[in-house]
């Protein structure tokens, strides 16, 4: 068990507490009515965690107003699920003494949080995240949005939430190319902020994959370490958590170009070897680093190439289309050692010549 605090000033809560356990659903509930006495609950979930049980394992006997998003997953990720839940929550008389618990995994969350984030002008919001990369990245740190029909996130707020509360064993109902993909998001941790977490993540990958409860917790644990620092630097990514976005320049662009078939995680690993290309032509790493972190994201089972039928020119396209980019063109986050982010004169997102990122996209095959 451990409990973590990420201090966040400007935020409503001023900062907020993180508990990783394991087998803690069944209890959390009685956490959060003793943390949060005073307010209305909400729980905002999907049909899968309601099906599998996880609904009613986490709220008991007690009668909470919950929504639970229908068809779970990205597809459900836009204005009019919002405004569902927004009504649901006016029809159940909840004001602004609410607090919205987040049940689920990033789309859970995503959904959720930014409702909370404009009910009523915004009340308070709880993560529990059920994936792996929802308990590494988007549970900690306040991003919140939907899609719009022309691109992902396109309604979004920062909106720091009250607590994180972490069950590693939720993971167990986790499919297995998913729980896979969300570890990338750990790998990017080791190798932007932690050599030292890389070197365990190698040793400790079979326990990982085995989901030892103990290695697990250890994981969520160095993940919330290194995520809450760096948003608690830069809460809304004016400089430093740019470093967060290693390896999603290239890899957000090929998930779309993908039509959303490559998992993020899986488009991520591929946007990290590309990271690694680059750092390579330009001077800043050694190959070997690229050999151990590829190394790395085989054994977890990701693709590390570009797949065969998505075209060069359309990643392009999109890389350009990046909602990061100024004057059509991204700045990259960049690395030197493992554990070692590249940040020259203190920025944290570089630019790199589009004819080089053209001819990475060509070795990523
Ligand atoms: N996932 C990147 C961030 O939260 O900034």
């Amino acid at each position: 068990m451990f409990e973590l605090q990420i201090k966040i000033p400007a935020s409503m809560a001023g900062g907020y507490k993180v508990i990783i356990g394991t087998d803690i659903l069944g209890s959390l509930w009685q956490t959060i009515e003793r943390d949060y006495p005073k307010l209305n609950k909400f729980v905002v979930t999907d049909e899968n965690l309601s099906s599998s049980g996880w609904l009613a394992k986490l709220t008991g006997e007690v009668n909470i107003p919950a929504f639970i998003i229908a068809p779970a997953g990205e597809i459900s990720k836009n204005i009019n699920t919002v405004i569902s839940i927004i009504e649901s929550m006016e029809k159940a008389y909840l004001g602004r003494d609410t607090l919205v618990v987040a049940l689920g995994g990033g789309t859970v969350g995503d959904i959720a949080g930014f409702a909370a984030s404009i009910f009523k002008r915004g009340v308070p919001v709880l993560h529990i995240p059920t994936t792996t990369i929802a308990q590494a990245d988007s549970a900690i740190g306040g991003k919140t949005g939907v899609d719009s029909s022309l691109s992902k996130n396109a309604f979004g707020t920062f909106w720091h939430p009250v607590g994180v509360y972490i069950d590693v064993s939720a993971l167990a109902t986790l499919d297995e190319r998913q729980f896979r993909a969300g570890l990338v998001e750990s790998v990017k941790h080791t190798i932007i902020a932690d050599g030292e977490y890389f070197n365990w993540f190698e040793s400790n990958l079979n326990s990982i994959l085995e989901q030892n409860p103990v290695v697990l917790e250890q994981l969520a644990m160095r993940n919330c370490k290194i995520k809450g620092r760096v948003v608690e630097a830069d809460p809304y990514e004016k400089n430093q958590r740019r470093m967060l976005n290693y390896g999603h320049t290239i890899g957000h662009a090929v998930e779309a170009a993908s039509g959303f078939k490559l998992l993020h995680g899986e488009a991520v690993a591929i946007g990290i070897i590309g990271a690694c290309l680059i750092e390579l032509e330009l001077k800043l790493a050694k190959n070997d680093k690229l050999e151990r972190i590829r190394g790395l994201l085989k054994k977890i089972g990701v693709p590390v190439t570009l797949p065969g039928n998505l075209d060069d020119k359309i990643v392009m396209e999109l890389i350009k289309h990046d909602k990061k980019a100024v004057n059509k063109w991204p700045r990259f986050a960049l690395t030197t050692e493992i554990g070692q982010v590249y940040s020259p004169g203190g920025q944290y997102a570089v630019e790199v010549n589009p004819e080089l990122v053209g001819k990475i996209l060509k070795r990523l095959r």
